[in-house]
Order: C-alpha cells, then sequence, then structure tokens
C-alpha cells in the first residue's frame, strides 16, 4: 500500500505549527492507530489523549481536516486518498500540549447545573415513571463528553469572553435531561435564561451534526428548553398572575401597616423587591 501523509499540530500553550510525519498505509486502521505508530516511531514526545479506542470514552477528540471527529472512530480509508491527513487538537479549548486540549471549562459548568431534586416518593416508598419518560431521558444519557458539541459551537468557539456565561451544548442536554425528568421538582428556567446563556445559541445545529452519539441536541433539548424558558418568562397569563399575586401581597401588607397599633414590619413581613414601578415588565 502506499504511504499515508500525516500532517499533525506539534506545540503548547505558546505556540506551534504542524509537523509532517509519512507512514507507510495500513489497511483498516483509524486514524488513531497512525498517531500510535507515530508515537512508536518518529515522534515518541507526541501528546494526545486516548483510552477506549472505542468511541465510547470520548478522550480522543480532535480536528480531523477541519472537522471534530473521534481519532478512534474516523478510518483512514474514508479519507481522501493522497491528500495529507491533517489533525489539530479541538480549537475551543486552551492547549496543553500537541493535540491534547485543556477541557476544565466544561466540568466548571457541569458544576453549576442544579442536581437531580426528586419529589416524594409513592405511599408505597417507591417512584413509579412512563417508559416513554425514561426513553426521552435515555437519549441524553448516551452522551460520552467527548465535547466537540461544545467544541464547534460558535458561541464560544470564536468568542472566549462568552465562556463566562454560556453552558453551551454539553450542558443544555444535561439540564433538559432534569428539566423533562417526571420526577423532579427543580425549576432551572431561570437560571438558563439568566446566566446559562442559553438564549446566545441560534439554533445552528452543528452541534448535532458532530455529536457522534447521534443525540438530537437542538431538536430534543435546546428547543423544548427555549420554548420553557419563554413560557415562564413570557408568557402573559402567568404575567398577569405573577402581577395580581404581588399586588394581593402588597395590599394585606399595607392594611397591616395602616391597622390601628401597627408595628414596625419584621424582615419576613417586608417586600422582597419594589411591588411595581414603571420599568417592572417581569
Ligand atoms: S445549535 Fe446552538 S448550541 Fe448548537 S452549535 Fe449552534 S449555537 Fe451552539
Ligand atoms: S452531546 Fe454528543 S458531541 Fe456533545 S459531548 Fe455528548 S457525545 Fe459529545
Ligand atoms: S479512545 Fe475512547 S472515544 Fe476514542
Amino acid at each position: 500500500m502506499a504511504d499515508v501523509t500525516m500532517r499533525v499540530w506539534r506545540g503548547d500553550e505558546d505556540g506551534g505549527t504542524f509537523t509532517e510525519y509519512v507512514m507507510p498505509a495500513v489497511e483498516g486502521e483509524v486514524v488513531l492507530d497512525v498517531i500510535h505508530r507515530i508515537q512508536a516511531g518518529p515522534a515518541p514526545d507526541l501528546a494526545c489523549r486516548w483510552n477506549c479506542k472505542a468511541g465510547k470514552c470520548g478522550s480522543c477528540s480532535a480536528e480531523i481536516n477541519g472537522l471534530p471527529k473521534l481519532m478512534c472512530m474516523t478510518r483512514m480509508d474514508v479519507l481522501p486518498e493522497g491528500e495529507p491527513v491533517v489533525v489539530a487538537p479541538m480549537r475551543t479549548f486552551p492547549i496543553i500540549r500537541d493535540l491534547v486540549t485543556d477541557v476544565a471549562f466544561n466540568y466548571t459548568m457541569a458544576r453549576q447545573v442544579p442536581p437531580f431534586k426528586p419529589r416524594e416518593p409513592e405511599a408505597d416508598g417507591t417512584y413509579r415513571m412512563q417508559q416513554i419518560d425514561i426513553e426521552r431521558g435515555q437519549e441524553f444519557r448516551k452522551c460520552i463528553e467527548c465535547f466537540m458539541c461544545q467544541d464547534v459551537c460558535h458561541v464560544i468557539r470564536d468568542h472566549e469572553e462568552n465562556k463566562a456565561s454560556y453552558a453551551g451544548p454539553r450542558m443544555f442536554i444535561r439540564f433538559m435531561e432534569l428539566e423533562s425528568h417526571p420526577l423532579d421538582t427543580d425549576d432551572r428556567r431561570e437560571l438558563l435564561r439568566e446566566r446559562m446563556g442559553l438564549g446566545m445559541c441560534n439554533i445552528t445545529k452543528c452541534c448535532t451534526e458532530v455529536c457522534p452519539e447521534h443525540i438530537k441536541i437542538t431538536d430534543n433539548a435546546i428547543i423544548p428548553l427555549k420554548e420553557r424558558v419563554v413560557d415562564a418568562s413570557y408568557d402573559p397569563v402567568a404575567w398577569l398572575g405573577r402581577k395580581i399575586l404581588r399586588r394581593t401581597k402588597r395590599s394585606a401588607l399595607e392594611a397591616a401597616l395602616d391597622a390601628p397599633g401597627q408595628h414596625t414590619p419584621t424582615r419576613q413581613e417586608q417586600p422582597t423587591r419594589p411591588v411595581v414601578s414603571a420599568t417592572d415588565h417581569s
């Protein structure tokens, strides 16, 4: 068989460049096999992350010919024959060395997802769920945390400054898994809108296209989440209800203050925020 030319990014946080390695082609190999042969031969110090070599640990994510892919699941024979195979680290995350990036950002955001908060069990001490609810959550639990959806998302790929306030598609599926769980009682919609940057996603579906587990990130997680957030924030009936509730609370407090023998309200009796102002549209 002919040789293959591998153009591999080498460097660290201070910079780097592509280095070419010409290797004998071996039938049936995936990109990770060739990277391993480079490590065993001309470049023993080439850094790459991998673990399972079976598409299940999510460690070997890289950009192959410009597209995020798992190196262990990308067959050499599907890449254009006779052309160099370009292997680069994921661009959205800081470089540690060569093909290894620092994906700590994703774990920082994961820690901000409020955990499962189940309701009280049935009288017999058990929980029951419909099969359809189990299957809905199961799609999201297939995630192998390869972070290629995060890598390709333009909200953070080209805008480092957005990372502080953007959870990203991997975390949005975690939110949806919890929000659609029939036993969960928490409401994460305001958090999604205010601090997790759901509104910055403009549903380009790039994340869905690169997911190796074929999770329908946009259709089954992001779009339903956006609908839920809109319902919570802009539903006119809910808005009116909140308004009336606040007025009722205020009237009760005012009546108490106007009554003979009124006293200085305790902290619990005081309204926690201005009741209605000209600029209050929430
Ligand atoms: S659909 Fe949203 S989350 Fe997915 S890549 Fe596009 S902007 Fe990012
Ligand atoms: S949702 Fe898909 S692309 Fe994103 S981290 Fe999970 S497996 Fe990877
Ligand atoms: S080595 Fe585990 S997914 Fe590639």
